[in-house]
């Protein structure tokens, strides 16, 4: 098998490049798949080049081929300058906050940002003396409104956590950058496939890798790429001096992951939207939310940015007891009850989101349940979902 140059392997369309990044049989001793190295320790061959840290790899904190081997896939899929992987979704949330903003620094959030994220811009910001302001998801160009002199950065989520809201990506970027702002996005639902978010002008662009790119329910990983050299610059600095570093099994098995990537969503992006539609028309369901319905709030901004959805999405029942809804949930034998979502599997949570949003007040009169639809067979799907409303019907 010839070497591709880099300039040629530039040229091949999305499917190949993500089924060759990462990878040459001459370093992996002819077998397909880059091994799995271990380590913490390298041994350097002489004082000169210790001293010097004059080696491919220095320490084992720095990164190592395995890691590396993964970041160049997803250097392939984000197209941005560079990206820093972590141990947890979470962390690739947090990572990009702590990498860019400093004491005295304003702070923008979405108000339908993943919760644990908004607890640590709750918890952690604070202490840091940045001041947090969560906004309308909807806010579009508007977001200018909100900016301060000292407003350093803006948090996107599109579409938003639990609840799906979509955002003006372009029109935030718009505003925020003729403001000198950064804008940071959590991309996990959409992923780089559905979402080129560098090319709308988001500066880093969040993966919590855990979810489609790893796939099977498996790995916790993070991912965080930055749109130009000078901000990776500032992101690997700050990965450094944190010292945050995945283990090579991990990098291996996402790696993995996103071989198959494609193929997965291109199942499960229409399984969520028969599935959704399914709902729609179920005389218990107030409301679904899913940014690739025609009737979504968000369809035009979808349908105008993103080529893509994933199988996430919510429901709203009509009002019922809390216990109907447990009757029908407690009994479905082919959804999962957990957080997470991305892998094979289906998976159905309750939630409520009225007690901590503070820019928006969610208008929800029954409860909201959100849906991951997995790999199986959607009428044995269908066909639990059914039982489950005949379980809520009978506990009303
Ligand atoms: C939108 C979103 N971002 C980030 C995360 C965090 O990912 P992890 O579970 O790997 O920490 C999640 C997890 O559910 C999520 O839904």
């Amino acid at each position: 098998m010839k070497k591709l140059s880099p300039s040629a392997f530039a040229q091949l369309r999305e499917k190949t490049r993500l089924a060759l990044a990462g990878r040459d049989p001459a370093d992996s001793y002819g077998f397909v798949n880059p091994p799995i190295v271990r380590g913490s320790t390298v041994i350097y061959p002489n004082m000169e080049d210790f001293l010097a840290r004059k080696a491919r790899y220095t320490y084992g904190t720095q990164g190592n081929p395995t890691i590396d081997a993964l970041i160049a896939a997803l250097n392939t899929m984000e197209g941005g300058a560079g990206t820093v992987v972590c141990p947890s979704g979470l962390l690739a949330c947090t990572l990009p906050m702590l990498a860019t903003l400093s004491s005295g620094d304003h702070f923008l959030v979405t108000d339908s940002v993943y919760r644990p994220t908004r607890h640590f811009c709750d918890k952690v910001l604070p202490r840091m003396g940045v001041e947090v302001t969560y906004y309308d998801p909807a806010a579009g160009a508007d977001i200018a409104k909100l900016f301060k002199p000292n407003t350093r950065a803006v948090w996107t989520e599109a579409p938003g956590s639990q609840t799906f809201e979509m955002q003006d990506i372009p029109a935030i970027v718009a505003a925020a950058h003729a403001s000198d702002i950064l804008v940071l996005m959590d991309n996990t639902w959409a992923t780089p496939l559905f979402f080129d978010s560098h090319k709308y002008g988001v500066d880093l662009s969040i993966q919590a890798g855990t979810k489609y790119y790893a796939g099977h329910s498996d790995v916790l990983i993070g991912t965080i790429s930055a749109r130009t050299p000078e901000l990776y610059r500032q992101l690997r600095e700050t990965w450094e001096l944190l010292g945050v570093i995945i283990a090579p099994e991990d990098a291996f098995l996402t790696l993995r992951g996103i071989r198959t990537m494609h193929i997965r969503l291109k199942e499960q992006m229409p399984a969520g939207i028969e599935m959704a539609n399914w709902f729609a028309a179920r005389p218990e369901v107030a409301r679904v939310m899913h940014p690739a319905l025609p009737n979504d709030p968000g369809h035009d901004l979808w349908k105008r940015d993103f080529t893509g959805a994933s199988s996430l999405f919510a429901i709203e029942l009509k009002p019922v007891a809390q216990k109907a809804v447990g009757a029908m949930l407690d009994g479905l034998t082919l959804f999962g009850m957990g957080a997470s979502w991305g892998g094979y599997e289906s998976l159905a949570l309750p939630f409520d989101c009225k007690g901590y949003r503070t820019a928006t007040e969610p208008d929800f009169k029954g409860p909201t349940i959100r849906f991951h639809i997995g790999l199986e067979d959607l009428e044995d799907l269908k066909d639990d979902l059914d039982a489950g409303f005949a379980r809520l019907r009978a506990a009303v």
